[in-house]
């Protein structure tokens, strides 16, 4: 099977990309997995679709396979689900040599993971990523945690899976919005890698929008290569990890002010415009670079433009951000393809500026 590895300080592991399950007993059998138990979480839209499915095939290698689905979306992601994912696991008598399996997008990945993470003190886990926001991105690098007290992601852990298991044709039940906010992480890899990446991008577009699986494999495996690369220089997010928030700086508090009406990847979106903005003013990069990122965020269906809010209260947003230290407002800036700067040197003239370009 191919695969990619992620390697940390104290873990290696692989990265599978196939087209359906099949490969997941072979993935179990390389991962040291026989017998036990396993117990697999899914949201309801995912455990609708493909908990049967994953049941069967895991019942091909565990003894005993248990399904847990909880409420789909992000106002799931909290202890309170938690508590009834470490009830189910106590009740099924899960035990430090069983596994569990998260199946589904971020949501999913993040919080299984997190109950992976702590119960028993850290049992092991895998990640199935079933959206393509989490197959680029949340389901690679070990940040798991919860949102707290409505603050994104304030309970958390880094906690590494056995392996990570990218099955692309469930990306066909993938709603088309969802669908475009996962681009919005894809094309963010542009200006982290190379001119090279989005130019492939721009040339498949057509086809990357008619989720053709083999573009979609090259794409997805480019991403986790950089996004691997880069956790492995910075597991713990201490530095150059910074580097995979292009575009977030703005975007996060855009997410924020508009009372998560917007997805996430389309506030990474705006962020990137944002941003963009600011890079061109400061001489670093051409209108040309802009136009070419900007017109493939728009092809992909992504906001360029947002209302209801004012610069001034997003200002304000940012200074909320959990990246914020000693009111430090943290940003990172393109150079040039590849060639990032990270910096907490950016005026309030320049972010109210870059705000009011993605405001109608
Ligand atoms: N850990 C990290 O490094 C990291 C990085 C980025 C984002 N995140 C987190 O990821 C989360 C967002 O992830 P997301 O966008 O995947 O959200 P999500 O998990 O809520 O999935 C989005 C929607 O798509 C549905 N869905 C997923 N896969 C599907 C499929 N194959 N077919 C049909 N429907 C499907 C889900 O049920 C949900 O309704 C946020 O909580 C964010 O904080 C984490
Ligand atoms: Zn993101």
């Amino acid at each position: 099977m191919e695969k990619l590895f992620v390697s940390t300080e104290n873990k290696k592991y692989p990265i599978y990309f196939e087209r359906n399950f099949d490969g997941l007993m072979e993935a179990c059998e390389e991962a040291g997995f026989s017998n036990g138990k396993i117990c697999i979480i899914a949201d309801s839209n995912v455990g609708k679709l493909y908990m049967n499915k994953a049941k069967d095939d895991f019942g091909k290698i565990f003894s005993e396979v248990y399904g847990y689905e909880f409420q789909a979306g992000e106002q799931s992601k909290n202890l309170k689900t938690i508590m009834k994912i470490y009830d189910f696991c106590a009740e099924k008598h899960i035990d430090r040599k069983s596994v569990i399996a998260c199946l589904g997008g971020g949501v999913c990945g993040d919080m299984a993971g997190f109950a992976a993470a702590t119960f028993m003190r850290g049992i092991k886990f895998i990640q199935i990523p079933t959206s393509l926001l989490a197959q680029v991105d949340s389901s690679v690098g070990g940040k798991v945690g919860v949102d707290f007290k409505g603050n994104k992601n304030m309970i958390g852990a880094f906690y590494q899976p056995e392996f990570v298991y990218m099955a692309l044709d469930v990306l066909d039940s993938l709603p088309e919005r969802e669908f475009a906010a996962g681009m919005a992480e894809v094309i963010k890899y542009g200006p982290i890698s190379s001119e090279n990446f989005l130019n492939f991008i721009e040339k498949n577009k057509e086809k990357i929008k008619a989720r053709d699986k083999e573009i979609l494999k090259e794409i997805i495996t480019k991403c986790c290569e950089i996004k691997a690369d880069v956790v492995s220089r910075d597991e713990k997010d201490t530095g150059k990890r910074e580097i995979l928030n292009f575009g977030h700086t703005i975007g996060h508090a855009v997410e924020t002010k508009k009372g998560f009406e917007l997805l996430h990847g389309e506030c990474v979106a705006l962020g990137m415009k944002a941003v963009l903005n600011i890079c061109e003013k400061r001489g670093y990069i051409t209108k040309e670079i802009v136009n070419k990122i900007c017109s493939l965020l728009s092809f992909f269906g992504l906001p360029l433009q947002t209302s209801g809010i004012t610069a001034e209260e997003v200002y304000k947003q940012m200074f909320l951000d959990k990246k914020v230290k000693n009111n430090v407002i943290r940003f990172v800036l393109m150079k040039d393809f590849g060639v990032l700067k990270r910096t907490g040197n950016v005026n309030k003239e320049e972010i109210i500026s870059a705000i009011n370009n993605i405001l109608r």
